[in-house]
């Protein structure tokens, strides 16, 4: 059993690992997007247990999808129907019930500290659907769609990341330490990665630079990323962070600077990408978001010990 938390955490040959099931699993199934069990039913009788504390659109469907196409089942619990929510019942005693009914948790949470809880009760596999600190799920989903449509490994590749400092960035931060891929990222100045990154940074790789400047962070990429400016739950005055975040939409112009780039984005999307971009052929957003399906499968075969 192994959790899925963080992706510094999680050796690169099991990343590494991740991917390649996942290439081939995909190439192995007719229809992407239904509920048509694969031939080798490797999670038959397991069951997903997953709690989102803030919204999902993506993550929710694409786990849903991915246990079911490996037999599996899922259940979505509310959390303002748990006891845990009102003060009513501890993290340690939820964990063991959650152990005794179910496989796999995979928790959608405002609160790190909430993950590591749950993670010293659980005797079962807990992922991390996205937290204040890592998104891991999103960006290991996002190298298999750069592998799939650049035809080539990541770490040939340079990557750029153009936009807000967040969850998602810091995956990828970690995810170009363990794949060792340049990455650029351009964001202002008072927005630039905490001392605890830049350390993390400076003392895992020198493939990583910051820019202040989008026209300098784009050059010569062969991927666009963005998220948006105002994160879920982000407590900022909203108004002055769009405004300081203006020089760093993602523009037809912008975008012209790195003709053989594609453009990535998580989504939802807020006003960080022009509408012109977005729909372009260099976007490649829905493939992105369809390719979650079949990574969640591998990550929850590698959780559960049955990655091939
Ligand atoms: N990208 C992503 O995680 O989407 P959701 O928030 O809709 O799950
Ligand atoms: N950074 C965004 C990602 C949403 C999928 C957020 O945390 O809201």
């Amino acid at each position: 059993m192994k959790h899925f938390i963080n992706l510094k955490d999680i050796p690169s040959k099991d990343l590494k690992k991740i991917i390649i099931d996942a290439k081939k699993r995909k190439h192995l199934r007719k229809k992407l997007n239904n509920l048509e069990i694969d031939k080798d039913a490797p999670l038959k009788g397991k069951l997903l247990i997953q709690m989102f504390e803030k919204s999902s659109l993506r993550t929710r469907l694409s786990f849903y999808l991915a246990i079911k196409q490996l037999g599996g089942s899922a259940l979505t619990l509310r959390p303002d129907e748990l006891h845990l929510s009102k003060g009513g019942e501890s993290i340690e005693d939820t964990a063991k019930i959650l152990s005794n009914f179910g496989n796999a948790f995979m928790l959608r949470t405002d609160s790190d500290e909430k993950l590591e809880e749950f993670k010293k009760f659980l005797s079962i596999p807990i992922i991390n659907g996205l937290s204040p600190s890592a998104h891991p799920t999103q960006i290991l989903s996002d190298i298999f769609t750069v592998e799939e449509i650049k035809k080539r490994s990541i770490s040939k590749l340079n990557i750029t990341w153009i936009g807000d400092v967040n969850n998602v960035l810091n995956s990828l931060i970690a995810a170009s330490i363990k794949f060792s891929f340049k990455l650029n990222i351009g964001c202002p100045k008072n927005y630039y990665p905490n001392q605890k990154i830049m350390n993390y940074i400076k003392n895992n790789t020198n493939k990583i630079f910051i820019y202040n400047d989008p026209k300098k962070a784009v050059k010569a990429a062969d991927v666009i990323f963005s998220d948006k400016v105002i994160s879920l739950n982000d407590k900022v005055n909203k108004k002055k962070k769009l405004r300081d975040f203006k020089n760093f939409k993602i523009s037809k112009n912008l975008m012209k600077l790195c003709p053989k780039a594609i453009f990535l984005h998580c989504l939802p999307r807020g006003t960080e990408v022009e509408e012109n971009v977005f729909k372009s052929k260099q976007s490649k957003v829905w493939q992105q978001a369809i390719n979650r399906v079949h990574v969640q499968k591998s990550i929850l075969l590698y959780c559960l010990g049955k990655l091939r």
